[in-house]
């Protein structure tokens, strides 16, 4: 069978760079097996456009053809396809239903993700194709009855990354402040989609929430869900983007910057003494930051290096401030079905921004727009089936 793909190719044959700055990335035809036993063949209907996708087409910090072994590889990790057949018939995925995939690639013993389908995982083939054979694992099939829209399951697959995180950092956060009200307490996020997601569980629980995001558009939403929005552009120069060198006048003015803004958290949080959890997903140029306004006994908690993941802090510090650091990575299985859940239950979902909804035919667009920081909202998708 043969079916459309965006296809990454290797560095070595991705020929000249275009005016988007993109390389290698181009919508090919691909032969696609026949389903085999735990196998499904899917209709992808949207795709989330991440950071992996960014970090992959962008071949920064690796060309992930390199790392795979592999001269083309098909990405695209989260979203939401509609069953065509199962390879063996499996009764749990109808033609027609839809299903959110999960990207648990390759898993520990403990059912912990360690390689993701459609990225890191050798071998493996992602959604941005037409259609596509996928391992039924990677698939949950999302109950009808929820009245969630393919738009939907796609945006709040951030979301549902955000769960896992957050409740590991919630649980070790009680872990030392035994008894203390949430509404005492901040919780803090750089911008982007997991955090928002994360800050809104915490604000589901009473504590107060706090974001920093860069675009007038993003503070109004962030404020309607009662976030605090502190605007990026207000601190010039205290977060650069991943790899950029300061010349040495944007160093004093980063330094200044830093400054306002950890004062501007403390007066933000309940009793002044900063943010009870970060959420701290990008790394490099803000980690410095991140450890400035987070309060004793709080928590680091991060399941992304955007801007950098070579991190330095002092150990004494941390430990006599009792700061807990938490990594994930994914989610697990079992946390897929009490997330969608909670989505549909609460309204826990992203709202869509049409403008965010490319085309099939626009990935190379979509993908020059996400990785310069041009999408309106945190939730850009790639329309491929209807
Ligand atoms: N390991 C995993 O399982 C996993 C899962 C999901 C995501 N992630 C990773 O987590 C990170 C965040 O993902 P996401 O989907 O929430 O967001 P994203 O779409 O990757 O980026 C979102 C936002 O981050 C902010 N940002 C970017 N560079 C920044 C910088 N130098 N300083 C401060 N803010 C900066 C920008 O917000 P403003 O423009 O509003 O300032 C940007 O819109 C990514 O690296 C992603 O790959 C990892």
């Amino acid at each position: 069978m043969k079916t459309e793909a965006w296809v990454l190719r290797h560095g070595k044959d991705a020929g000249e760079v275009g005016p988007d700055g993109i390389s290698g990335f181009d919508i090919e035809t691909i032969d696609l097996p026949e389903p085999g036993p735990g196998e499904v063949l899917v209709e992808p209907m949207y795709a989330a456009w991440e950071g992996n996708l960014g970090h992959a087409i962008e071949r920064r910090p690796i060309d992930i053809c390199e790392e795979r072994g592999e001269d083309r590889v098909v990405l695209g990790n989260s979203g939401a396809v509609r069953v065509l057949r199962a390879g063996d018939r499996d009764g749990r995925f109808p033609e027609g239903a839809m299903c959110l995939v999960v990207p648990a690639g390759e898993v520990d013993r403990y059912g912990y993700t360690e390689k993701v389908h459609g990225y890191d995982r050798p071998g493996s083939s992602g959604i941005l194709a037409r259609r596509m054979v996928l391992p039924a694992e990677l698939l949950y099939r999302v109950d009808p009855s929820l009245g969630l829209t393919a738009q939907q399951v796609t945006a709040a697959g951030r979301y549902f990354i955000a769960w896992n995180n957050w409740n590991v950092a919630l649980a070790c956060w009680r872990s030392q402040m035994v008894g203390e009200d949430p509404a005492d307490h901040l919780v803090f996020g750089w911008g982007g989609g997991v955090s928002q997601g994360g800050l809104l569980l915490a604000r589901d629980l009473g504590f107060r929430t706090a974001m920093l995001t860069g675009s007038a558009d993003r503070a109004r939403l962030v404020a309607d869900m009662g976030i605090t929005p502190l605007d990026r552009r207000d601190y010039p120069g205290m977060t650069p983007a991943a790899g950029s060198a300061l010349p040495p006048e944007a160093r004093k003015m980063r330094v200044d910057s830093e400054a306002r803004f950890v004062e501007d958290v403390r007066a933000i949080s309940p009793r002044g003494e900063g943010a009870a959890i970060v959420l701290d997903h990008i790394g490099g140029p803000v980690y410095v930051a991140t450890l400035k306004i987070l309060a004793r006994q709080g928590v680091l908690s991060t399941v992304g290096w955007k801007a950098g993941m070579r991190l330095t802090h002092l150990r004494a510090v941390e430990a006599i401030g009792r700061r807990i650091h938490v990594n994930t990575h994914v989610t697990h299985l079992r946390d897929v079905a009490p997330a969608v859940e909670y989505a549909a239950k609460t309204g826990w979902v992203p709202p869509i921004d049409e403008r965010d909804v490319y085309a099939w035919e626009d990935g190379r667009r979509l993908a020059a727009a996400y990785n310069s920081g041009g999408t309106y909202s945190y939730f850009p998708m790639l329309k491929i089936n209807d």
